[in-house]
């Protein structure tokens, strides 16, 4: 039973639109592209750290309002490959707000049934940042409720690209026909393999694009845009967006069921 109480109090207009809406309408996946902390911060006339740093309670709360919901997974676009572009400073700041949130969040996710996932080029990050991902990963392993998969030193076609590396690879060294190279060859040899494609993406801030997320992932997803800055983000917000998406009609190319009549003749 998913734990209303505690997502949007009795009362609520939240409260109201969580109960309308039918189970088997939520999305089951929900990725988001944390997007507007500098942009907080300048409006506050703070330095755009203290952004990041306002963003994590956004994080913390995101996390938690999508266990609550049951989802199955939560998958939030953390840091990009193309982010190592700016301020040395500010990519160190980033490294050290990860590092303090795993130390401080990790019991809450266990508490929480949360199993932890990074994707992306993790090898690649400071061995401390790496240490630390590897301890959630461990401690929360045995974990059965939602999947929070966050994205670091991530890209979509940095993924793509190492996925075609691996398949060139193996079929170099025989283990590989090119004919059995097929979509759900691609789909199980990504970072995120194992896992189902995000139904609903969402950008906060405004900003209408991609920025190298998930390219393959999303190639069906629903988008959903808010101009809310990410620290600005709540419960409340995530809750508007899977209502948003449960009112949608997806059709994966097809038509809907009762699609309209058969020409005479065809089927
Ligand atoms: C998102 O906020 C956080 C990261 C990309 C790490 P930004 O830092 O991109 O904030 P804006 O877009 O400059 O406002
Ligand atoms: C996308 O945000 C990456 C993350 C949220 C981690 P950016 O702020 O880096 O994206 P652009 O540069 O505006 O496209
Ligand atoms: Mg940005």
């Amino acid at each position: 039973m998913k734990d209303l109480d505690r997502l949007a109090p009795v009362g609520s207009p939240e409260r109201a639109m969580l109960e309308q809406l039918p189970p088997e309408r939520l999305p089951r996946h929900v990725a988001i592209i944390m997007d507007g902390n500098g942009r907080w911060a300048r409006g506050r006339g703070l330095p755009r750290v203290e952004g990041h740093r306002a963003g994590i309670r956004a994080v913390r709360e995101s996390v938690e309002a999508a266990a609550r919901l049951e989802l199955d997974t939560l998958t939030l676009f953390a840091f990009s490959t193309e982010n190592w572009k700016r301020p040395r400073w500010e990519v160190r700041t980033l490294m050290t707000l990860l590092k303090e949130y795993l130390n401080r969040e990790l019991r809450t996710l266990v508490d929480n049934n949360v199993r932890f996932r990074p994707i992306g080029r993790i090898a690649e990050l400071e061995v401390e940042v790496q240490e630390g991902l590897d301890k959630a990963v461990e401690a929360t392993r045995a974990n059965t409720g939602l999947l929070f998969q966050i994205a670091l030193n991530y890209s979509g076609r940095a993924e793509l690209t190492d996925t075609l590396v691996a398949a060139v690879r193996l079929a170099r060294d025989g283990a590989l026909a090119p004919e059995s190279i097929s979509e759900d060859w691609v789909t199980d040899h990504l970072t995120t393999a194992g896992v189902a494609d995000p139904d609903l993406l969402i950008r906060t801030s405004g900003e209408l694009r991609i920025s190298n997320f998930l390219l393959w992932q999303l190639a069906y997803a629903e988008l959903y845009f808010t101009p809310v800055l990410w620290p600005d983000f709540t419960t409340r917000d995530l809750l508007q967006a899977v209502a948003d998406f449960a009112r949608r009609e997806r059709r994966f190319g097809g038509v809907l069921e009762g699609g309209g009549e058969a020409p005479e003749g065809e089927e």
